[in-house]
């Protein structure tokens, strides 16, 4: 029997890929993986138990010691709900610097494939394409210039009523996009057989248009 269906969407930071994701997710009745956030739980759970973000074995010893669960939009961490707690910037950069180390990276691939149910998955981030779902029936590649990912970064904050100011996101979303693309294992790269949708100009309805027609397309 064949595996249910998997449309990829990955990224450079506040490309959008969540957002889009989630609604094509919907729009099809499929369900979502959100991968960053399982790296930004890492950060979390291994901040708060002291462990160095340098250190890729004990972080790797700590993954299949955590509880993690999502449930109606929320995300919970060891029995705590966790779900604004890990869109700080503050422990996207610690994601960003526990997701270098291979060790991390092994230790979440069978917990995102569990993902992959019927009747079909999209799932979003860095290497969903180019690792975690290779066989992926649709890759995606949302990108959009640094200052329309800065100040789209900067509204949703804003909007969440979390202070922030665009220059300094602007500089972390550059450091974060150059320790991405510049790791070794499983960096940010565009998969050989994706598509790529620069959306600098797109509204988010034209974006999951664009991959919704993509999909009925690459299934017709
Ligand atoms: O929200 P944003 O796009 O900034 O980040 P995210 O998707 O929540 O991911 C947080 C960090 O986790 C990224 O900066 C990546 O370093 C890492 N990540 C990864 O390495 N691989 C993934 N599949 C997803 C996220």
């Amino acid at each position: 029997m064949s595996l249910p269906p998997v449309i990829a969407i990955d990224g450079p930071t506040a490309s959008g890929k969540g957002t889009v994701a989630s609604l094509v997710a919907q729009k099809l009745g499929f369900h979502y993986l959100d991968s960053g956030a399982l790296y930004r739980l890492v950060a979390l759970a291994s901040e708060k138990q002291g462990i160095d973000s340098k250190n890729g074995p004990e972080l790797g010893l700590l993954i299949p010691k955590l509880l993690i669960s999502f449930s109606n939009h929320q995300i919970f961490l060891n029995g705590e709900e966790v779900t604004d707690t890990i869109r700080t910037e503050n422990i996207g950069l610690r994601a960003s610097v526990v997701a270098v180390h291979p060790e991390v990276r092994l230790a979440l691939v069978d917990l995102q494939r569990s993902f992959r149910q019927s009747p079909g998955l999209v799932a979003d981030g860095r290497d969903m394409g180019s690792v975690i779902f290779p066989d992926a029936v649709l890759k995606v590649f949302l990108t959009a210039t640094a200052s329309a990912r800065a100040e789209r970064r900067y509204k949703q904050l804003i909007a969440k009523g979390i202070s922030a100011k665009l220059s300094d996101l602007l500089q972390d979303l550059q450091e974060r996009d150059a320790r991405d693309s510049s790791r070794g294992a499983a960096p940010l790269i565009i998969a050989k057989d994706a598509k790529v949708l620069e959306t600098s100009d797109l509204s988010i309805d034209q974006a999951v248009k664009t991959v919704l027609d993509c999909y009925q397309s690459s299934i017709a």
